[in-house]
């Protein structure tokens, strides 16, 4: 490595052992988001949309970025292909500062980073072929070249049948998809994805993740992603980011941050996803035992920490007496359980107290919500 991009690096002194131990990572980041800061000249004064933004997004992965309408998600990722200026601080591409980029160097670092958006932004008046081809034509690529690109293209994104169709033919998914096989046609490493798929219904969405996996996968693309669907980021990130006010306020494995949600904004943005509790219930509940025959109601929070899922039958022997489950459900994320369980426990010999301490070594967190009769 030479002198130069070893300054540029300047890592900031770590401040802790655990920090000290990230630094072989964040030395391999694909993208590296250093003190980063975007200020737009807004009509009513200057817009802060990104402030001290330290990131690193590893190689190969799928890094989701969520947060609030205006938490400055697109302009964070718009910073990685310089779409955006930063206003200050510096974005490293394999350790190299693109701030400095020429011309010429931008239009290379653009061919490395495909794009994908909303509303697929396809030209209308051409084909799904030439919509495909045109960056290849701009980039100068002799005809066979491109042909045999365009083709290749198509085919890994299922479009062969479809070559000749005009977007306007095309439904949501499909004009997505030679979004994708245009956003890939320079063999990218990196590909952006801003709300790819906010347009399309449940189904199609599944089918785009499930090509943006293969994509993922197969080519080894580091894809970064954007989505208001919590769900989307479940199915396909590795890790999560979650922005407000142009700030990071929580980040880590989506199994963590979905399991753990610390954060207010990330509770509220993943509140959708989790089970509150029935109506009905809540209206039954007592805090303080109404007679001696009333269930104790006990919620199990599987937040991913452990890797196994409860064992009920060994979780009902512990509590004793009749233990009915009121509602639930776990479900596996990057191998963790995710879930609650409500249990209602009745004719056990044992306390509210009690029961909590028997159900605590079978998950991650355990309450006593109250009794019902
Ligand atoms: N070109 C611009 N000029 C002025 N202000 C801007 C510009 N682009 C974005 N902003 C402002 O910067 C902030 C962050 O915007 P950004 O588009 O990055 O948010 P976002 O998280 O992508 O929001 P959304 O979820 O609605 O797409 C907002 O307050 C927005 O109004
Ligand atoms: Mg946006």
């Amino acid at each position: 490595m030479t002198a130069a991009i070893q300054r540029r690096l300047e890592i900031p002194e770590p401040h802790s052992a655990e920090k000290t131990e990230l630094h072989p990572e964040l030395n391999r980041a694909h993208v590296r988001f250093i003190g980063l800061g975007k200020t737009y000249n807004g009509r009513q004064g200057p817009i802060a949309a990104l402030q001290g933004i330290d990131l690193a997004i590893q190689r190969g992965e799928v890094f989701g970025i969520i947060g609030r309408s205006g938490a400055g998600k697109s302009s964070l990722i718009r910073t990685i292909n310089r779409l955006e200026q930063p206003t200050s601080g510096r974005v490293l591409i394999d350790q190299v500062d693109i701030g400095e980029f020429d011309e010429d160097r931008l239009v290379a670092l653009r061919r490395r980073i495909g794009m994908i958006f909303q509303h697929f932004n396809l030209m209308s008046a051409k084909t799904v072929w030439q919509n495909v081809e045109l960056p290849l034509k701009v980039a100068g690529v002799p005809k066979e070249q491109r042909e045999n690109k365009v083709r290749e293209l198509l085919e890994l994104v299922g479009l062969q049948e479809k070559h000749k169709a005009y977007p306007a033919q095309l439904s949501g998914g499909q004009k997505q998809r030679v979004g994708i096989a245009r956003a890939l046609v320079h063999d990218p490493d990196i590909l952006l994805c801003d709300e790819a798929t906010s347009a399309l219904d449940p189904e199609t969405t599944q089918s785009i993740l499930g090509l943006l996996r293969e994509i993922n996968q197969r080519l080894g693309l580091t894809i970064v992603l954007i989505t208001h669907e919590m769900a989307v980021i479940r199915e396909i990130c590795d890790r999560v980011v979650v922005l407000e006010h142009g700030r990071v306020v929580e980040q880590g494995p989506v199994w963590e941050v979905f399991g753990n949600p610390q954060h207010e904004v990330s509770q509220t943005l993943l509140a959708p996803l989790q089970h509150a509790l029935p109506e009905e219930l809540q209206s039954r509940l007592h805090t303080q035992a109404p007679s001696s025959a009333a269930a104790v109601v006990l919620r199990l929070q599987f937040t991913g920490s452990a890797s196994d899922e409860p064992d009920l039958a060994a979780l009902f022997a512990a509590l004793g007496g009749q233990v009915k489950l009121l509602q639930g459900g776990v479900e596996r994320i990057q191998g963790h359980a995710l879930g609650q369980l409500l249990l209602a426990v009745s004719g056990s010999s044992l306390s509210a107290e009690q029961l909590h301490e028997r159900a605590a070594p079978w998950a991650q967190r355990v309450e006593v919500l109250g009794y019902v009769v």
